[in-house]
């Protein structure tokens, strides 16, 4: 006898669609990310996929009517698709369907087909299992692709042979190493294999889906795995070409460097521990972009990358405006992580002067601690010694930011004397005499010459006024 996996229907809206689908004369299946996270013993997800044999509009409509506060039945009538919202799930209807793809978009050419029909044209084994809503069945778990053995030997696999369901839908490509990573899953050989070969297809996948991928994967807890997995398939040099082309070392009469790219996957796999920040862990993936094109070997002092920083926050903002991504606060915000990635290294290896916290803490300003948590991250020597002195360092320069700002409160540094102050004590007009004594005030707090205070402020200002032979007018 079939088992029947009733206690995964619990919730009383299958019961529902249940009776709507019989008055409709109607089978009807819970399929998709629902059924194979319920195996998987995973937060059950808020979305829920429904497919009908016959029509998943009119099913929808069936149901929403039998809801509390009939709720509205949004129709995709193109897809055959209808969505209801309620109660805090997103109930997805759609008719079982046979599919063939058009070569050049990923928009199907639909037939109305069997289950089988519906479980053959999803991406993976483990997304086409279906639990049945009916009577006869209910709770009955079909799985002709034996979805459930994948599950156990965590395997992606594709129903159909690989390269057609790629090539069907290539955005499949970034799902199936989104899934590989978000569940610790392996892909298929051929599968694997398939990806390299219709990789190109990738192109007519649109950057929005990309990119949502892409962002699914670095929220994995650990990152790397789809990144390498990426670059194996070689869709990486297709997405972030920045990034393969930090890849490799080169040998010069005896002299090594790093290999950029791998060190950059283990920074983002560090950072993932310390933060689930999307945008910081952006920063760690794109903190050495710069040394690709920077790159010079120096007979004297070996290999140079000098300026990599500031090369590389200019290609941040090229980089995000290929992908499409938002040229806002955030893009500025990974600019700045990718500038000063280098700072607190310096400030670490070095005795830690209260100035140059002062300076970092003014330029960072409330990014600070982002800042030390990427470069915390950056640490990923395999010498136990060194892993320790470089931790040690940091510890230190973050109890110094704390001490520097409880006593100078540098953070969002705002000047203590103003320029109309300034115009106003020298009777000055605007003038370049204003803006450089605002700086030198500003770089005697920073220097610690003088506190960060009105009073000690206006002192210094009397000094400069009668350095630059200015007149006071009180
Ligand atoms: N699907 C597919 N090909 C795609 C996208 C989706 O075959 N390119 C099918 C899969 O059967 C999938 C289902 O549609 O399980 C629902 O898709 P979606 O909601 O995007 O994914 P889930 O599997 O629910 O997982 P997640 O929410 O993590 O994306």
């Amino acid at each position: 006898m079939q088992k029947s996996y009733t206690d995964a229907l619990n919730n009383p809206i299958f019961k529902m669609i249940s009776e709507a689908a019989e008055e409709l004369s109607v089978d009807s299946y819970v399929i998709g990310g629902f059924v194979r996270d319920y195996f998987l013993k995973r937060n059950i997800p808020k979305d829920i996929d429904v497919v009908a044999i016959g029509s998943g509009i009119k099913l929808a409509e069936k149901v929403a009517s039998k809801l509390e506060g009939k709720p509205q039945v949004s129709v995709f009538k193109n897809f055959g698709t209808a969505m209801i919202k309620s109660d805090g799930i997103e109930l997805e209807f759609v008719g079982a369907r046979k599919e063939s793809y058009n070569r050049d978009s990923r928009k199907p050419i639909v037939e109305d087909g069997t289950l089988e029909d519906d479980q053959k044209r999803r991406d993976f084994t483990i997304n086409a299992l279906a639990l049945s809503l009916n009577k006869s069945n209910y709770g009955t778990l079909l799985d002709p692709f034996d979805g459930i053995a994948d599950l156990e030997n965590k395997i992606i696999k594709t129903p159909l042979e690989p390269g057609i369901t790629y090539s069907d839908d290539p955005l499949r490509m970034m799902r199936a190493i989104r899934f590989a990573t978000q569940l610790d899953f392996q892909i298929a050989l051929p599968s694997l294999q398939a990806i390299t070969e219709n990789k190109d297809r990738l192109k007519i996948v649109s950057n929005e889906r990309i990119l949502d991928e892409l962002h699914k994967i670095m929220l994995c807890k650990k990152p790397s795995l789809g990144f390498s997995l990426l670059h194996k398939t070689e869709l990486l040099g297709l997405i972030l070409p920045e990034l393969t082309a930090l890849q490799g070392i080169e040998e010069i009469e005896g002299q090594k460097h790093k290999d950029n790219f791998w060190h950059t996957l283990e920074v983002v796999d560090n950072i993932s521990e310390a933060t689930d920040d999307l945008w910081l862990r952006w920063a760690a993936l794109l903190h050495d972009i710069g040394k690709a094109p920077t790159k010079r070997f120096h007979k004297k002092i070996g290999w140079t990358f000098h300026g990599h920083e500031f090369v590389g926050s200019k290609m941040v903002f090229k980089l995000f405006k290929r992908l499409r991504m938002p040229l806002n606060e955030k893009m500025k915000f990974v600019q700045k992580m990718v500038l000063m990635s280098s700072r607190p290294i310096i400030l670490s290896e070095d005795y830690v002067t209260d100035s140059a916290v002062r300076r970092l803490v003014f330029d960072a300003g409330d990014n600070v601690e982002d800042l030390m948590t990427l470069c915390e991250a950056d640490i990923t020597t395999k010498n136990p010694r060194k892993q320790r002195k470089y931790h040690q360092n940091f510890k230190v320069v973050r109890q110094k930011i704390e001490e520097v700002e409880a006593r100078d409160h540098i953070r969002n540094f705002q000047p203590p004397i103003s320029g109309e102050k300034i115009m106003e004590t020298f009777a000055l007009k605007p003038s370049k005499e204003i803006g450089i004594i605002k700086e030198a005030i500003k770089e005697a707090i920073l220097e610690g010459e003088i506190p960060n205070e009105y009073k000690a402020a206006l002192e210094f200002m009397y000094l400069k006024g009668a350095e630059l032979g200015l007149q006071r007018t009180k």
